[in-house]
């Protein structure tokens, strides 16, 4: 029986809807259903009401003319670049190969994402990006580890994230493939939280008549979600002080990169960002800067015209820094950090839903929101980070996208660029 509680908090909220079909349900669905209602979290529907009164006090802003003044103070992060790199590459490399050997340093994979853009029912470490033959994400991302390995004699503690959504087929698959041939004691699965999604106008949807719609809420909470999945004893059982994160789908990711440990244990920094040179001023992604004395990332579409021109005292375009979400954090200050509140975002997706004649739709056009937190803002709960530059043409091929830019076919041909048979 839904409590009149409950009924009292849907009308207040403006949720009635999700009750809509309560009626016709076995007595199993009901408290199935009932249960959902109890683990929903409403105060999301505030971050909307939030966000989407600053939206409109922003417009009108926009149409009255005047410029907003953000209070934030933006400078220039200087990266470390290429050359410099290679210059120390002796010192970087040896440190970076001691701390892998005395098993520092963990690697951890988000695996979490529903991959909307690229239309894949599957996790997307499951795409074949194989053309003459099978070869699949994860076989890349396991094979780019397996070169390390190779190196250093010893196995890189792999965590990977799942959600509750593709948690059993991620796990089925590394299992049927017998684990690209890595060692499978030295990997752990953990699942992420989900959270709801909303419409337009602020409606919580349904996945189907008895289930209301959850996904996954985001790649920021990946280290939350290890501690509640206990990893933080098998991490400090292990020693590991280094946790190199990073996504599922750059298909030429470097992962826990003996150079790139090296230098960020070297640098004496908490964290450290792999970045590329972007490829215009205008690209989209996000650029690593200060802000408010904290280093942290711009987004694109949040450079102004001034920043975007402004040069740093090398003279380089100063904000020219793109992130590749590859990261490494240390333990240490990730455990400090833990359980600070981090921003939820509303990303604008492709919800499926039931509508309220109950026909299932499958928008081809983003319908409303989801919330997320993302990884990149434990960057600026940090007191540093090292900038770390990287050949784009060498370690950054992501596949986001069915077809044109970050496309399957732009990896295919970065893939074959580098030498990997596809
Ligand atoms: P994206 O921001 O590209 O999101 O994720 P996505 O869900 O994979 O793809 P779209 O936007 O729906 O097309 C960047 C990385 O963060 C992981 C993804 O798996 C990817 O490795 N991620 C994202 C999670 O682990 N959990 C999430 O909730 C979201």
């Amino acid at each position: 029986m839904l409590g009149a509680e409950m009924i009292e908090k849907l009308k207040e909220y403006g949720q009635e809807h999700l009750i809509q079909y309560y009626d016709e349900y076995s007595e199993e669905q009901k408290k199935n259903f009932e249960r959902q209602l109890l683990e929903l979290d409403f105060s999301y529907l505030d971050v909307y009401e939030q966000k989407m009164a600053k939206r409109k006090r922003e417009n009108q802003e926009e149409t009255k003319d005047c410029v907003s003044v953000s209070e934030d103070v933006y400078e220039p992060l200087l990266a470390m670049k290429i050359e410099e790199i290679e210059k120390n590459a002796a010192a970087f490399d040896e440190a970076g190969i001691e701390a892998l050997k005395q098993y520092k340093v963990g690697a951890v994979l988000l695996a979490g994402g529903q991959g909307t853009r690229l239309g894949f029912d599957k996790p997307k470490g499951m795409f074949n990006i194989g053309v003459t033959k099978e070869l699949y994400i994860f076989e890349r991302i396991i094979s780019n580890l397996l070169e390390v390995v190779k190196k250093t004699e010893c196995p890189v503690p792999l965590f990977i994230m799942t959600s509750e959504i593709n948690d059993a087929d991620t796990r089925s698959f590394f299992k049927e493939k017998n684990y690209f041939g890595y060692d499978e004691k030295y990997v752990f699965f953990f699942v992420q939280s989900m959270a709801p999604s909303v419409s337009y106008d602020g409606k919580f949807y349904m996945a189907a008549k008895d289930q209301i719609s959850l996904s996954p809420n985001g790649n920021g909470g990946w280290f939350s979600s290890m501690v509640k999945s206990g990893l933080l004893a098998k991490i400090e059982a292990m020693g590991i002080e280094w946790l190199n994160v990073f996504s599922v789908d750059n298909v030429l990711q470097k992962i826990a990169d003996p150079r790139f440990v090296g230098a960020t244990i070297l640098s004496g920094h908490p964290s450290s960002a792999k970045v590329v040179r972007k490829a215009s001023p205008d690209e989209r992604v996000g650029v690593m800067c200060k802000k408010n004395g904290k280093p942290s990332i711009v987004e694109y579409y949040e450079l102004t015209d001034t920043m975007m021109n402004e040069k740093d005292s090398e003279g380089e375009p100063a904000y020219n820094y793109g992130v590749i979400l590859n990261y490494m954090f240390r333990v240490k200050e990730l455990i400090a950090i833990n359980g600070n509140t981090m921003t939820t975002h509303m990303v604008e997706k492709k919800i499926p839903y039931i509508d309220e004649n109950g026909v299932q739709v499958s928008p081809q056009e983003p319908n409303g929101y989801k919330f997320e937190t993302l990884i990149l803002d434990m960057i600026n709960m940090l007191d540093d980070c090292l900038v770390y530059e990287v050949d784009r043409k060498r370690e950054f091929a992501p596949v986001k996208n069915k077809e044109g830019v970050d496309s399957i076919d732009t990896a295919r041909e970065l893939l074959q660029y580098n030498g990997v048979e596809i």
